[in-house]
């Protein structure tokens, strides 16, 4: 009998998801990726691989195709399930609704359908801060009012209260969902890292691809918020520390009396537009070209996670500084440049 803690990684191929693979095999786990590099480039698998010095077991396939990961289902025991294949783009997700529905509802069906077909214990959900739209009370707390502001927004929202309806259905079964701030950084070997297709459209990739002469010149989108230095704040995790609160979520889960529950991943310290581009410059040396530009629709000024949930109920807490989560997006963009040439 095959007593490995095998556990499903949908989306493992992507940013957060192969950090989570790393962090999984370091704790003993067993990560099974299944992505189909919509959203990720293939080379990733072998860069895995070097990083954790094994073979890492993937299946290129998407989480729409149910017979095809039936196979997989009942070919290792499966002791849960990290769901993060989606779409996350905020702006693509306005102008194409249909496709974050298709996509982000029916992966999550059929990972269900799977977790009641082969009795899968655990399950976490990768969810988003976006729940909370623009928070009358910061910090924001799990218990704050939950809402949305985009069709992406939406789906996590709907996300959550599928997972939430459906584990009454499965009472062996419990989940948890993390909604995850803003993760940034890279792995400390600098191999593994956010690698954005096309123009970025999250701060950090686009700091560094401008400090490395990808970009022109970034553009700050508005000072002119009701926030100390006038732009927004958010809160940047990075993203080993985010992979750590999978692990903590799995080590959590049997212990759990509560069919689903739901955790903030932050640092529960905002940080403004402009100090990430203070701290880029002192931590890397280098000089950023920017300019205060409009602000962009949809932004909101300000949040950050009260983590206190998480810190007692995982036991987990971030160890890496947003300077920690810089350094290493550097070296991975330095990394990354000279690799794709
Ligand atoms: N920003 C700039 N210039 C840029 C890019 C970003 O000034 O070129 C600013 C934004 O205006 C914002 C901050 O940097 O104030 C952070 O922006 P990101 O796009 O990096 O992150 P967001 O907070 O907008 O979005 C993130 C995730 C979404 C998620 C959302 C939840 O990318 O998936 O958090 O609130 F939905």
């Amino acid at each position: 009998m095959d007593d490995k803690k095998y556990i499903i990684v949908t989306g493992g191929a992507g940013y957060i998801g192969s950090h989570t693979v790393v962090a999984l095999r370091e704790n003993g786990f067993y990560p099974i990726i299944i992505d189909d590099f919509r959203n990720a480039n293939r080379d990733i698998i072998q860069r895995l691989e070097e990083t954790l010095k094994e073979e890492v077991i993937h299946f290129s396939i998407s989480c729409q195709e149910k017979s095809r990961l039936s196979g997989i289902f009942s070919q290792f025991p499966i002791y849960g399930v990290i769901h993060f294949a989606a779409y996350k783009a905020v702006g693509e997700s306005v102008k194409n609704p249909l496709k974050y529905f298709d996509n982000n509802f029916s992966s999550l069906i059929t990972m269900l359908e799977l977790v009641r077909e082969y009795e899968v214990k655990h399950f976490v959900f990768s969810s988003s801060c976006t729940v909370y739209g623009d928070p009358d009370e910061i910090p924001v707390t799990e218990d704050s009012p939950v809402s949305y502001n985009s069709p992406y927004g939406f789906t996590k929202k709907v996300n959550e209260e599928m997972i939430e309806q459906f584990i009454s259905s499965v009472p062996d079964t419990k989940a948890v969902a993390l909604r995850y701030f803003n993760p940034i950084g890279a792995h400390a070997s600098g191999t593994i890292g956010e690698e954005p297709e096309g123009i970025p459209n999250n701060l950090l990739p686009y700091i560094t691809q401008t400090a490395i002469g990808l970009r022109e010149e970034l553009t700050v989108y508005g000072d002119d918020y009701n926030t100390e230095d006038g732009t927004c704040i958010r809160d940047y995790i990075h993203v080993v520390d985010l992979a750590e609160a999978h692990v903590a979520a799995l080590k959590y889960l049997p212990k759990s009396k509560e069919h689903m529950s739901t955790f903030n991943v932050g640092t529960g310290k905002g940080t403004s537009v402009m100090e990430m581009v203070h701290f880029f410059q002192e931590v890397t040396g280098k000089h950023l070209k920017y300019h205060i530009g409009d602000r962009r629709d949809g932004d909101i000024p300000k949040i950050y996670a009260d983590t206190n949930k998480a810190n007692d109920l995982l036991g987990w807490k971030t160890k890496l500084t947003v300077q920690d989560a810089i350094r290493s997006s550097w070296k991975f963009q330095e990394f990354i440049s000279d690799y794709r040439k």
